[in-house]
């Protein structure tokens, strides 16, 4: 059972104000460690890694050892979702995901909730694994993409910028792109419980895209079925925490935070940190936000960066993270001096 008061991670997102700040960094497993590297090479590719329990296991531990984070986040991707569901999903080295595009409603009704939580039990025995290995301080979290990010690189059938085949849909036939979110609610939704249950204390949805959308659109595709996920969360797991991150959505954070119940909001680089004490975080615990490209500067830079952080974020619920997913070329030392300017900050 969780021991919420021996986690200062949970106590954060409960609304305590626990001294140091918990700290955890979106993409803490990852390239810029020579020991995930190593681990990587044993693999045919990145789905494989994600559905080798030992494996995923491993490199997820890799940074707690090296750091001491006070969160681990289970090593997946939000793409084994698509997969899961039916939809040919690909890694190539150097390019990122490849999908089989889904542009019609023949192409979305051949997607199936059949199968799905079997074909992502890898994912569940890697969960039980890191419950079972965790050190009794550091809490677990479990993560979903948002379906609007999901329902992105399902459309476009790769990463985009623009994303005109995913808007288009929305914007022109909204009852068909509505079937593939509304799947994409109920698929998140078995998925998460799937993950509290093997022993997730926290989930996290990831909404990297959620500043591509005008502010009506972000009603419909971001809020509402962000809403509807944390509504059936909180209902058939109540007291479990859910971070919502809106990445690029700017002033449409304040309703992002109202309208969807979540429990805290991940703060991407840009978002203004004394708007964020002023008008987030009086409703909710707020996580963020370090450039982390200051991770691959280092030296005064990063630690002017993370002083500010805290003076401003500091007093209230708040879990130290980066504004978005650390980069490969980031120097592990540099990770070294954020955790001590943190924790040995007065
Ligand atoms: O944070 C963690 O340490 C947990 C693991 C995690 C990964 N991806 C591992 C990963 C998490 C939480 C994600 C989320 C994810 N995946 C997002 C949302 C967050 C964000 O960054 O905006 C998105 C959009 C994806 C989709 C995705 N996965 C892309 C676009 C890519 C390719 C780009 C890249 O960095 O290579 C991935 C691959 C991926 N996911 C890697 C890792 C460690 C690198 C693959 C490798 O090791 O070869």
């Amino acid at each position: 059972m969780t021991d919420r008061a021996n986690k200062p991670f949970l106590r954060a997102l409960a609304g305590e104000t626990p001294t140091p700040p918990p700290v955890w960094l979106m993409r803490q497993a990852g390239r810029y460690l020579p020991e995930y590297r190593q681990v990587r090479t044993q693999v045919g590719g990145f789905l494989e890694l994600c559905y080798t329990p030992e494996k995923a296991a491993e490199v997820t531990f890799q940074p707690l050892r090296r750091y001491g984070f006070d969160a681990a986040i289970l090593f997946s991707d939000i793409l084994v979702v698509p997969d899961a569901l039916g939809q040919q999903v690909a890694f190539r080295e150097g390019e990122g995901p490849v999908l089989t595009a889904v542009r019609d409603e023949a192409a979305i009704a051949a997607l199936s909730l059949d199968g799905f939580l079997g074909h992502l039990a890898p994912v569940f025995e890697t969960v039980r694994r890191l419950a079972a290995g965790i050190p009794q301080t550091t809490a677990l979290i479990g993560f979903a993409g948002a379906p609007w990010t999901v329902a992105t690189y399902m459309v476009e059938g790769a990463g985009s910028k623009e994303f005109i085949a995913t808007k288009t849909m929305a914007y022109g036939q909204p009852e068909v792109f509505a079937r593939l979110i509304d799947l994409l609610v109920r698929a998140t939704g078995d998925y998460l419980i799937a993950q509290i249950d093997a022993g997730a204390e926290a989930v996290q949805l990831f909404d990297s895209w959620a500043g591509a959308l005008p502010e009506e659109p972000f009603g419909r595709w971001v809020i509402a079925p962000t809403r509807a996920l944390v509504e059936r969360l909180h209902a058939e797991r109540p007291g479990v925490p859910v971070i919502g991150f809106p990445r690029g959505a700017g002033l449409l954070y304040e309703r992002y935070v109202a309208e969807t119940g979540v429990d805290a909001v991940g703060l991407d680089t840009a978002v203004p940190l004394d708007w964020a004490a002023e008008r987030l975080q009086p409703r909710c615990a707020v996580q963020g936000n370090l450039d982390p490209i200051l991770l691959v500067a280092g030296g005064e830079a990063l630690d002017h960066g993370v002083d500010r952080i805290l003076a401003a974020l500091g007093k209230g619920p708040f879990v130290f993270n980066l504004g978005h997913g650390i980069v490969p070329a980031t120097p592990p030392d540099n990770v070294a001096r954020l955790m001590d300017r943190i924790r040995t900050r007065r």
